[in-house]
């Protein structure tokens, strides 16, 4: 599917500005990313279907490169992952950080150097180690005492592995409760206040298979603040430095993870990542100063900021229920392609496409196909007041943590995932059919 010439319409009162850049408004309530019709895609692939923007992904690589020019970048592969975004993430010279042996071996398979990869995991399985060891994972991050021996014992006496600790910082900083990981009373990370973390990086230089390579946080995720980062990179120098007085080595990396918030809805707040790169640098030299420490090289783990913006899901309008005072749009798709509004209250904004309405707006509540009452896509939002079955709504930034996340419920499977680029669109994953989850079903 190639559209040669997109004629723009002027830009009525619809905001645009949470859209991927490559967004353009097509006649008749039309829209394009990446140069690509959206009603065209929904026709061609049908729906619920995900679109990613090859182009806003592999800016928005660049955007971060370009911010942090001294620091690996490791795009956080739980945020969407793909045989085509591992390439892109490679050729923009990305790491990753993943956290499971299939999501690293996904990426392996797909060409990416097992050296510019990080494990993660509070709880990594006997496979998830072998694989790492395996395939020659950069670095595993080690979130529990008990990993030390099992890793080492792993590796061998003759072996080699690069780890490193992820440290509580007693930050707390998230969208939602759930997405908090900077303080204690949560499951992941050591503790930088009861000695848990001393006590691990003790254990783990006194094991010399393995090479502590530096200190590892990640605070939470969804952070519009700049703030609490700072205030978490002071205290991971702090504990840096008491390493080198407690046991003389120097560690030369600290890992500061990810978490940087974006905008759902036109309007939000997202993080400002030059004030970020800015103010992390800046404080990273200081504190290292007053603690007379070599200044480790920083790292960071984007998915969010990555993805996230690049997605676009399609679904097609079931029904329209009038309840009481209520209009109920429902459509083809749902909390098992996105559960981020069940679980975490999220507020999306969709938008009809591929038809104008001239009909005003009117107050809805769009909802899933699936079989509960919690199953809500977006509470109260505008949709024009003709709004019908048949209708495609649009809902922008849905390339982060939805598909990731998505789930076999109610065996509506699983939508595709759509490539645009430079007017053409391609297939990246199928859609799940009752095939996939008929062959699954092995007993009877
Ligand atoms: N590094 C580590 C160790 C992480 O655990 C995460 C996310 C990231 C980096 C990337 O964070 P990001 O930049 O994407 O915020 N399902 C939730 C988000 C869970 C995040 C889990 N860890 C959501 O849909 O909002």
């Amino acid at each position: 599917m190639t559209i040669t010439a997109l004629p723009e319409i002027p830009a009525g009162t619809d905001d645009l500005s949470i859209w991927p850049a490559s967004t353009t408004r097509l006649p008749h309530g039309g829209l394009a990313v990446g140069g690509v019709s959206l009603a065209e895609i929904a026709e061609r692939f049908d729906t619920p279907a995900y679109v990613v923007d090859e182009g806003e992904v592999r800016e928005r690589c660049r955007t971060y490169r370009a911010a942090f020019p001294d620091s690996p970048v490791l795009y956080a592969a739980k945020a969407f992952l793909s045989r085509a975004m591992v390439r892109w993430i490679r050729k923009e010279g990305l790491g990753l950080d993943v956290c499971s042996a299939g999501e690293l071996e996904l990426a392996v398979t797909a060409g990416f150097p097992p050296e510019r990869i990080v494990l993660h995991g509070n709880a990594k399985s006997p496979r998830d180690i072998e694989t790492a060891l395996r395939l020659g994972v950069g670095r595993i991050v080690i979130d529990s005492p008990a990993e030390i021996a099992r890793i080492a014992a792993s590796v061998g006496p003759r072996g080699h592995q690069k780890v490193m600790v992820r440290v509580v910082p007693g930050v707390s900083a998230g969208g939602h409760d759930k997405i908090r990981t900077g303080t204690e009373g949560q499951k992941f990370g050591l503790s930088l206040t009861d000695g848990g973390a001393q006590h691990a990086i003790a254990k783990i230089l006194g094991q010399p298979q393995l090479e502590l390579t530096g200190l590892h946080c990640h605070i939470g995720s969804q952070i519009t603040e700049v703030k609490p980062y700072v205030v978490a990179l002071r205290r991971m120098v702090g504990l840096m430095a008491r390493v080198r007085d407690a046991h003389g080595i120097v560690l030369p990396e600290l890992d500061m993870g990810g978490g940087h918030g974006i905008a759902y809805r036109p309007g939000e707040p997202a993080l400002d990542l030059t004030a970020l790169a800015r103010k992390l640098r800046t404080e990273l030299a200081e504190s290292c100063a007053a603690a007379r420490l070599a200044v480790p090289r920083l790292a960071i783990e984007p998915g969010r900021a990555i993805a996230g913006p690049a997605g676009v899901a399609l679904y097609r309008v079931l029904a329209v229920k009038h309840t009481g005072e209520k209009v109920f749009v429902a459509v083809d798709g749902g909390m098992s392609d996105n559960p981020r509004p069940a679980l975490y209250g999220v507020r999306y904004a969709p938008r009809l496409v591929g038809r104008h309405s001239t009909a005003g707006v009117r107050t809805a509540t769009v909802v899933g196909r699936h079989c509960e009452a919690g199953d809500v896509l977006a509470a109260d939002v505008e949709l024009p007041a003709d709004i019908h079955p048949g209708d495609l709504l649009a809902v922008p930034v849905a390339g982060a943590y939805q598909l990731s996340m998505a789930s076999g419920y109610n065996l509506v499977g699983r939508p595709p995932v759509i490539a645009v680029h430079e007017a053409t669109a391609r297939l990246l994953v199928r859609r799940e059919t009752l095939d996939d989850f008929r062959s699954r079903d092995v007993g009877d």
